[in-house]
């Protein structure tokens, strides 16, 4: 089939280059010409396991290809994806939906022949309805520039993997045309097995924001249990692992530590609510602020932890953050809560150094206040405390003994809970983990 990809970002760079994986003919669009210069020399924007290759192999087979002309987009696709952001509104929790706005008032007035437009964006419920009247109104085909929703469930880290084999296929359509159609793209992904989910458009926006919303919940749950056994003695990973073992809790998004961050569960919780309250049920979705505000104190309970550990100052002391990204396995430092933490220490005049093995760059140009460091050894070279804030496999690796040798002073906190802890105390390292006990130091 004849696609396009509408934004490619973190999810429109990935479908597109999914889409021709899987044996498709994908036309990409994006308004920033950098980025498809970029993406037309076989350059990711971004660091994402596994997309440098299939981006590759996608343009020598001559079934992808990049375009900042909307007019070439409508003349290309019988399917046209859109892909692009929906942030948080500055100065307000509600989702900002200009760019989506935009792209379908981009395209659809050079829509000449039958097509279907299908979001993936994550949107307020009610939005495609809203889009679907925008596209017949603006599309010289009027009503034959169908609209239908297919949210996407990718993580960033398996971003390939989970588009090329996902849980399930969710699709909101209004006819079944639009289903028969999305049958077809997804032909390869069908034939695997995957269930396929096909609703209306508002259930189908509703079955993003309330996974979202459930993984964020399932967090927040988990590190308000860390609060409660850090002020019993009591140990959550274990607590974890316990209430993990009943299918009907499940163990996976209950590791308690420093909380969520990123381009998506905290923006998306915030627009949720926001919409309930449009919409007149806010209060249905109430708890969603409290699944904000427990996951916001982890970072400030980090920073707390972190003053106790130095003896209750900041002031001339050198702390070494690893970890700058919301998460291993991704450049992207949106929302992150290490930087949040860094950011906060800083600001209580301690000399923070940062490392991380692919996050360093956006750090040092979105806070240039912060001192980046290349190798893990420089970064702790003299430190008086080091704070392991993302769970990169590469500072599991590292040997407690020698990092002992590169600081100042050996003292630890583990902001998730995810490095060897008896290991490091019996190289002589002061530990502080959160939600557990932290063994006691070797002498
Ligand atoms: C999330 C969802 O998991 C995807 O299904 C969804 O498609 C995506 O948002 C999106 O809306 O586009 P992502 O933002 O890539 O994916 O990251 P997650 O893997 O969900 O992790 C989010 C944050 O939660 C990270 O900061 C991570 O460190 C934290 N986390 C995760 C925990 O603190 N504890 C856990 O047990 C799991």
């Amino acid at each position: 089939m004849r696609i396009t990809v509408i934004g490619t970002g973190y999810l429109g760079a990935v479908h597109a280059v999914c889409m021709a994986q899987a044996g498709h003919e994908v036309l990409g669009l994006d308004m920033d010409a950098a980025k498809i210069d970029a993406l037309s020399a076989g350059r990711a924007p971004f660091f994402e396991p596994g997309l440098p290759e299939l981006l590759g192999e996608g343009l020598d087979s001559g079934r992808l290809s990049f375009t900042t002309d909307p007019a070439e987009a409508a003349a290309f696709g019988e399917v046209h994806f859109l892909c692009v952001g929906t942030p948080q509104q500055p100065g307000s929790n509600a989702a900002d939906l200009r760019y989506l706005h935009a792209a379908v008032e981009a395209l659809a007035p050079h829509l000449h022949r039958p097509c279907l437009v299908v979001g993936k964006s994550t949107v307020p419920v009610g939005t495609a309805a809203v889009l679907a009247a925008k596209l017949a109104e603006l599309a010289p085909v009027g009503a034959e520039a169908e609209l239908a929703w297919n949210p996407e469930f990718l993580r960033e880290g398996f971003a390939v993997e989970d588009t090329l084999r996902p849980d399930r296929l969710v699709v909101g359509v209004t006819g079944e045309h639009a289903e028969a159609v999305l049958r077809e793209v997804y032909a390869p992904v069908l034939a695997l097995g995957t269930p396929w989910i096909s609703t209306d458009l508002a259930t189908a926006e509703l079955v993003k924001t309330a996974a979202n919303s459930f993984l964020a919940t399932k967090i927040s749950f988990i590190n308000a249990m860390a609060e409660i056994c850090d002020a019993t003695g009591a140990n959550v990973t274990t607590l974890a692992d316990a209430i993990g073992h009943d299918a009907r809790i499940g163990r996976r998004f209950l590791d308690a530590g420093l909380g969520f961050g990123g381009g998506c569960l905290p923006k998306d919780i915030r627009a949720f609510h926001a919409r309930a309250q449009e919409l007149g049920v806010g209060s249905a979705l109430d708890f969603l602020s409290h699944v904000d505000t427990i996951n916001l104190r982890q970072r400030t309970r980090t920073v707390e932890a972190a003053r106790e550990l130095l003896g209750g100052e900041f002031a001339g002391r050198r702390v070494t953050v690893l970890g700058v990204t919301f998460k291993p396995d991704s450049d992207d430092i949106r929302d992150s809560p290490s930087l949040h933490v860094a950011r906060m220490i800083a600001a209580e005049g301690a000399e923070v150094r940062v490392h991380d093995p692919e996050g360093l760059a956006n750090a040092k140009s979105a806070h240039p206040e912060l001192e980046c460091v290349e190798s893990v050894e420089d970064a702790c070279a003299g430190a008086d405390l080091l704070l392991h804030l993302t769970p990169w496999r590469q500072y599991r690796e590292l040997d407690p003994a020698e990092v002992a040798t590169w600081v100042r002073a050996p003292r630890l906190l583990d902001g998730r809970n995810a490095l060897d802890a008896p290991r490091w105390a019996a190289a002589g390292w002061t530990l502080r983990l959160l939600g557990k006990p932290a063994p006691a130091p070797a002498s």
